[in-house]
């Protein structure tokens, strides 16, 4: 197998094959022993240039992004679009080619219009990775997902996961169905009828609107962040009835296999879609997640700039 992936970018899990996302997977054991050091260093990606390009708020993804830079000894800079010249009306496009003028190699973007990090891709010849685009995918977020199951249950074929909440809304899901059923998971879906759109359905995912049903026997249950900020349509009654309804409790997590992993991309509204008391208990992989994420984005540099070097 080639060790590399075949596009110069990252813009999503429905591009990329089965054997591609198990590189990824099996380069971030490797890249988890750094993490694991005291000292986190290795010179790997020296003189290497990315920029981190956020449109949108994010504590998780640019933080690993950042800090799988400096692991790595790449030289990253961010460009925080508030304090930028994005604000006196320059384009995508013209932001991007500047900084590639400047010799930056590898472009990392979050954006809240789906397809934006395709449009850069095809304008710029540094590589691109897609950290979030509206409702779309985000696909280092399932790739991390994607370690986490694999690292507690050694497998992910035949798993079944049970994806829980706004489905509709959520870039994460779209790139969990994407890697998980290429790696041969059972996935189900479950959340509120206007939040759960039936064409999911064609992704080759069951879907249910019990909750109850969703989880039971579960190997995996995977709680997505409802997305407050994008309800103004009037999607649900209340937050109270979203928590009665769907929110995964003890009680819920309860029907699922007595060993079953719990998990959530965050940021979490506690005491909305899951409660604290499972979030911060034994079954909860959370903050696994967020350490994985680290070791993901490292093999992702590793594989998208590491063949790169001038001979
Ligand atoms: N999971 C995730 O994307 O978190 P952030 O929005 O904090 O990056």
């Amino acid at each position: 197998m080639e060790q590399k992936l075949k596009s110069k970018d990252l813009l999503g899990l429905a591009d990329v094959s089965a054997q591609e996302i198990t590189l990824v997977l099996d380069t971030a054991d490797s890249m988890k022993q750094i993490v694991q050091r005291t000292i986190k260093k290795v010179p790997t990606l020296r003189g290497r240039t990315i920029l981190n390009l956020f449109y949108e708020p994010s504590t998780r993804t640019r933080s690993a992004f950042e800090l799988a830079a400096k692991y790595l000894s790449a030289d990253s800079i961010s460009i925080a679009t508030a304090t930028s010249s994005i604000t006196k009306g320059e384009t995508l496009k013209d932001t991007a080619k500047n900084v590639e003028a400047m010799g930056i190699e590898l472009i990392i973007m979050r954006h809240p219009v789906a397809g934006a990090p395709h449009y850069l891709a095809e304008n710029v010849s540094a590589s691109v990775i897609n950290a979030g685009d509206g409702m779309h995918e985000h696909p280092t977020q399932g790739l991390l997902d994607i370690y986490t199951m694999r690292e507690h249950k050694g497998r992910i074929e035949g798993l079944k996961v049970a994806i829980i909440g706004d489905i509709m809304h959520s870039r994460v899901a779209r790139s969990n169905i994407w890697g998980l059923k290429k790696l041969g998971a059972d996935i189900i879906l479950s959340g509120p009828p206007t939040l759960l759109p039936k064409e999911m359905a064609g992704l080759g995912v069951n879907y249910t609107y019990s909750v109850e049903e969703a989880i039971r026997d579960a190997d995996v249950v995977n709680v997505l962040r409802l997305q407050k900020e994008r309800q103004d349509a009037g999607y649900l009654p209340s937050l109270a009835e979203y928590h009665k309804y769907w929110g995964v409790t003890k009680e819920r997590l309860a029907l699922a296999k007595p060993d079953a992993l719990l998990m959530h991309p965050g940021p979490m509204n506690r005491g909305i879609e899951i409660t604290s008391e499972i979030a911060d208990g034994k079954q909860s992989a959370i903050l696994d997640q967020v350490t994985n994420g680290v070791a993901i984005r490292m093999a992702l540099f590793y594989l998208m700039l590491g063949g790169k070097e001038d001979e």
